[in-house]
């Protein structure tokens, strides 16, 4: 009796650990530790850079890809570079289907847009996402937890902006990065792969110098030491359902 007891509070504990964990994450605004450098928007030609850019510099970034935004991920360039970013060992996350914000959604509109990029990176390399990038930054506590209940996926919003997004010159945004000078405070920062200067000229000056300084730069999901996705399998052949015909179309900005 006792030992069924013992055995059933153990079962449940060893169950229960890793729900617990998620769910008091809430709205995730920074690492645990270390520096995780992030790009929203993608995927779109630059990533190639990037991918070789932290390779070359051992370090990883993390991707917040959208399915149908500045191209549709189903194209088979998209694919191929999804692929090459996965297979280097950079995260993949999602930044929703078509970037739409979710403060304006109903619950029904939030499955879709999570749904239906994740199918997507399901089927391109075989993972489904566990992090999600709220586009905008906007997240109410109710999709926030909505998100997690549902779908057990973790939100991740930002603790320093490059401001690429919002009209910084790229001394700027580099400026932003090399005022930086604690390694052992943690950073989880913004950037967009579909502004020229972030892949082209930010990066370049950043992701070197901050390994120079000590930074270790890793993904989200090891900053925070939790698993990055769902579930991993294998990635699968292109069929019909590879198309964003007849699916939410990105309203423009
Ligand atoms: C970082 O990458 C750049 C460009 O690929 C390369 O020139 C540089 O040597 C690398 N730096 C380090 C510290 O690995
Ligand atoms: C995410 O960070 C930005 C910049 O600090 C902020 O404006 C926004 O409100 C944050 N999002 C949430 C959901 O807190
Ligand atoms: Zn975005």
């Amino acid at each position: 009796m006792l030992s069924q007891i013992a055995i059933a509070a153990l079962l449940a504990s060893v169950a229960a650990s890793p729900y617990d964990k998620r769910q008091s994450l809430g709205l995730v605004e920074n690492c645990y530790h270390d520096f995780a450098i992030t790009f929203d928007d993608g995927s779109v030609g630059s990533e190639y850079d990037l991918v070789d850019l932290f390779n070359e510099n051992d370090s990883k970034a993390t991707m917040f890809l959208n399915g149908y935004n500045y191209n549709c991920i189903y194209e088979q360039d998209s694919v191929d570079r999804i692929r090459n970013t996965y297979n280097s060992g950079m995260q993949i996350g999602s930044h929703t289907w078509s970037h739409r914000n979710l403060a304006e959604l109903s619950e029904a509109e939030i499955d879709e847009q999570v749904e239906l990029v994740n199918e997507a990176i399901w089927k391109i390399v075989g993972v489904r996402p566990k992090f999600l990038r709220p586009p905008y930054g906007s997240a109410p506590e109710w999709a926030v937890n909505y998100i997690q209940e549902k779908h057990g996926m973790v939100v991740v919003n930002w603790s320093e902006d490059s401001l690429d997004s919002q009209g910084a010159s790229t001394d700027e945004s580099i400026g932003i990065y090399d005022g930086f000078t604690d390694t052992t405070e943690p950073h989880l920062t913004l950037n967009h792969e579909t502004y020229e200067g972030t892949p082209y000229t930010v990066m370049p000056s950043v992701v070197p110098s901050l390994v120079d300084r000590g930074y270790r730069l890793i993904t989200v999901a090891d900053c925070l030491d939790l698993e990055p996705y769902l579930e991993v399998g294998e990635p699968q052949e292109r069929d019909e359902t590879w198309t964003c015909d007849g699916k939410p179309a990105p309203l423009g900005y």
